[in-house]
């Protein structure tokens, strides 16, 4: 049977070998789910609440032993694995309060001898594929509002990172929540989406991660016509206007850039300054990005932990070297900590100044610690830049102007939008992109929407 090694990616050390299950495994999971959705569906729905809610504070007790666990699979820093476990918790508990709201609805008929109701119902099994930067919230995201509405769940986690969002569902079972009704599985990415797009008993998949990949799966999933949520790249636009409160910018201009090292799908990764603010704006963004510490995150006081593979590492580079190639300065980083042979690649958080458009990092997805400054002379021309891309999942701009404000909320084509605020994403609203960056919406009262079908029953001869 053949192994995934899991290791740490700040040290090279090995964490743990897992299993790949066989593709008879899956399928007997499956086959698994699919069962156990007849008893699960039927619970009240006070009952999955109260699991639910068990489950949440399971994490919670055990939240030292999982963000750890975290930090050393993934290579966040510490503070922030805490952070992600806080996040998943904020899923379980918005989706057990959502499981007491699937609402349905009467409608008046056009005649006095008919009734019209509409009822919600769970989909059936949910077959998920979770990322490896974000281990147990995506998880947390897809699994909270599938349990919730009534369906069971199948994830297959990621195999760089698939310990905490293992243990993750460990502890749902810790509370009672049915083995059958929640599984992880184990196996090759491809293998594992093929085998869920083949099943015809799987109702819907939902994934996040790339584009090529939602894209694959979309296509396979035509078979079966499942439903799918996709939660694909993103390549987000951060405006800075010429009003905007720099200091407020600067400091956000951080948070938005560099959490979990720049590996998020939010992450701003064009940073569209007007020229009247930019050498401003520059000069004290550089200087906070210098006091960002890099290293192992589970030493104290660590901002920035490694790159997850190599793979990732050489993308990084190769959109710094083209920049700098083609004009662009550095004036903060450009500075790399490699052990190629143990795994170990660092990227010091990096800012360039004179980007142009013609450089790559202005095109593709970062997905690291790199902070592009181009400037900007009239809003249009930045609203035009900030939509150059097929990406359409997160934009944020800076600006105390009501009127500015509003017009870039409306002219932005993305789903989620940050005004003087680089942390939007939250439990309790909805997440999810525009564009090439995906379908649907998870979090938020939209999230529990793609677990339900709608029946509508027609009574008549009243
Ligand atoms: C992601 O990178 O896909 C998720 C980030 C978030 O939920 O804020």
């Amino acid at each position: 049977m053949s192994k995934i090694k899991v290791t740490n990616p700040a040290t090279g050390e090995l964490i743990e070998e897992i299993s790949m299950q066989s593709n008879a495994e899956i399928e007997l999971a499956i086959k698994n789910g699919h069962q156990a959705f007849q008893k699960w569906s039927k619970l009240d729905a006070h009952e999955r609440s109260r699991l639910i809610q068990a489950w949440s504070a399971k994490v919670q007790e055990n939240k030292e032993e999982l963000a750890k666990l975290m930090t050393l699979e993934n290579g966040k820093p510490l503070n922030e694995a805490r952070g992600e476990i806080d996040y998943s918790t904020a899923y379980l508990d918005w989706y057990a309060e959502e499981a007491k709201r699937v609402y349905g609805r009467t409608i008046p008929a056009n005649t006095n001898s008919k009734r019209i109701i509409v009822t919600r119902e769970p989909i059936g099994l949910v077959a998920a594929i979770t990322p490896w930067n974000f281990p147990t919230a995506m998880m947390a995201r897809k699994a909270a509002p599938a349990l919730a509405a009534g369906c069971t769940f199948i994830v297959k986690p990621a195999s760089e990172t698939p310990l905490s969002g293992m243990k993750f569902i460990d502890y749902a079972y810790e509370v009672g929540i049915p083995k059958d009704v929640i599984q992880y599985v184990m196996g090759e990415g491809k293998v594992v989406g093929e085998i869920f797009t083949k099943s015809e008993r799987i109702r819907k998949i939902t994934f996040t991660g790339s584009t090529a990949v939602g894209k694959q799966l979309i296509a396979n999933s035509s078979e079966n016509i499942q439903h799918v949520t996709m939660e694909l790249g993103g390549h987000a636009p951060l405006i800075v206007t010429e009003d905007a409160d720099i200091e407020l910018a600067v400091q956000q201009t951080v948070a938005a850039k560099f959490r979990n090292a720049g590996q998020t799908c939010v992450c701003a990764n064009r940073i569209i300054v007007h020229e009247s603010v930019v050498d401003e704006f520059t000069e004290k963004f550089a200087s906070e990005v210098k006091k960002l510490e890099v290293g192992n995150g589970l030493k104290e006081g660590i901002d920035i932990g490694p790159i997850i593979n190599e793979k990732g590492y050489n993308k990084i580079v190769e959109q710094i070297e083209d920049a700098i190639a083609k004009g662009a300065e550095a004036l903060v980083g450009n500075q790399f900590q490699v052990d190629k042979e143990k795994g170990c690649f660092f990227v010091y958080p990096t800012v360039l100044k004179n980007v142009t458009t013609e450089m790559t990092i202005m095109h593709e997805e970062t997905f690291g610690p790199v902070a592009p400054i181009v400037s900007y002379k009239t809003l249009e021309e930045a609203v035009e830049l900030a939509n150059s891309t097929p990406y359409g999942l997160a934009a944020y701009f800076f600006t105390n102007d009501y009127r500015v404000g509003h017009y870039l909320h409306d002219h932005l084509q993305f789903g989620i939008i940050g005004w003087n605020d680089g942390g939007p994403s939250a439990a309790h609203a909805p997440f999810g992109g525009m564009k090439e960056s995906g379908l649907g919406r998870e979090g938020g009262i939209e999230g529990i929407e793609p677990y339900l079908e709608t029946k509508y029953l027609s009574i008549g001869g009243l």
